[in-house]
């Protein structure tokens, strides 16, 4: 079976892991303060503090940036995480509708949609294609409004020839198991402000205000610290961070090789009149984390079910959040999304995928055809 997506892990991270596990010191600590540092570079941002989930990510970008209370514009169009978080800061979710070709959320419905009672707009780099950053953050700020990213998808990925990251208020990563950067799990905040991410470095271990690493470097290990507020069990620990590290030195590459598979599709599928295939606008360049087609004639889950008996998955990204039951208390009427989504398939895609096996899933798109 080809699977939709697949981790690539080489001795390098294993090399890694081997080292931390054998150092005397695998939680929170060295390594994860280097792989911060390096994320930072990175990105261009100014502070990055890793968490141990995209989740945890965005549950405390949008408690730092103070939406309790209030109403988060929000795009339907993602996983489950990004709207869960504004439900854990007691805040409410503002559903926006998406545009039809890129999946991301859309400007004039942020304009619409902004009250007083507006504190955040979230927004997610469907597949790695970032948002139109510029007016979305003029619109914001003008208002007093942050804007947080969810760039999950988006590792790696450009608006405007900047890296995703330092763009926004404040950035949230995925470094889940299958994501352009993979560690098993793990995430990461970005941000310009030291003291949001100081805070967040007291959030993420139980509101404790210096961690173990914090008071043990230089000197003797040193028992006391004080507890500021509530704060979560969400740091990363070193295991993860130094197969992060090694992941970020891959990143550009890998991300490359998932451009190339890109362009592949794209020229075999362009002939295909049922099927459209992904847009990139000229402001992005896409981290191209998934490979979203859309079928036309309303024969999309025919399409999984052709390709499922070929032993090719294929998935669907997303089912619209304001869709799910228990979202039924937001739900607004939102055309583009609910009609677009049951167009949409995702196909294989990941460094490793081998040229014969993306041959082989062109010639099963494009069997289905006659079918
Ligand atoms: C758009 C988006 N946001 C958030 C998440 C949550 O990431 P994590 O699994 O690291 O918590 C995901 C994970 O799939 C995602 O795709």
């Amino acid at each position: 079976m080809i699977p939709v997506f697949r981790p690539s892990m080489g001795d390098e991270e294993v090399r890694a892991v081997e080292r931390v596990l054998r150092s005397g010191w695998i939680g929170l600590g060295p390594k994860t303060r280097e792989f911060e540092k390096r994320f930072a570079e990175y990105t261009g941002a100014e502070c990055a503090v890793a968490l141990n989930s995209c989740t945890a990510a965005l549950h405390l970008a949008l408690k730092v940036m103070d939406v309790e209370g209030g109403e988060v514009i929000t795009t339907p169009m993602s996983f489950i995480s990004t709207n869960h978080a504004i439900l854990y800061n007691d805040a409410v979710p503002v559903f926006a509708d998406i545009e039809e070709d890129t999946l991301n959320i859309r400007i004039d419905e942020i304009e619409r949609l902004i009250t007083r009672n507006t504190k955040a707009i979230l927004l997610v780099h469907y597949g790695g294609h970032a948002c139109d950053m510029d007016p979305i953050l003029e619109i914001a700020h003008s208002k007093g409004i942050k804007v947080i990213e969810d760039a999950a998808h988006a590792c790696g990925g450009e608006y405007k020839k900047k890296k995703v990251g330092s763009i926004g208020d404040a950035t949230c990563f995925s470094f889940h198991a299958v994501k352009n950067l993979a560690m098993g799990d793990g995430g990461m905040i970005t941000l310009h402000d030291q003291d949001a991410a100081e805070r967040i470095r007291r959030l993420y271990w139980l509101g404790i205000s210096r961690g173990t690493w914090d008071r043990s470097k230089d000197k003797a290990y040193r028992w006391e610290y004080d507890v500021d507020e509530i704060g979560y069990k969400y740091h990363l620990n070193d295991i993860l961070a130094a197969i992060g590290i090694v992941q970020l030195e891959k990143l550009d590459r890998k991300n490359a090789r998932r451009r190339e598979i890109v362009g592949k599709y794209n020229e075999a599928f362009k002939e295909v009149s049922w099927l459209k295939t992904p847009v990139e606008k000229d402001y992005a360049t896409s981290a191209n984390h998934n490979y979203v087609v859309k079928v036309l004639d309303g024969r999309r889950d025919s399409l999984i079910e052709h390709l499922a008996a070929n032993d090719i998955s294929a998935g669907v990204h997303y089912i619209p959040n304001h869709l799910y039951d228990m979202y039924k208390p937001f739900y607004r009427k939102l055309p583009v999304t609910e009609s677009v989504w049951r167009q949409l398939v995702t196909l294989p895609i990941f460094p490793d995928l081998t040229e014969s096996e993306q041959d082989y899933v062109i010639d099963k798109v494009k069997d289905f055809e006659g079918k």
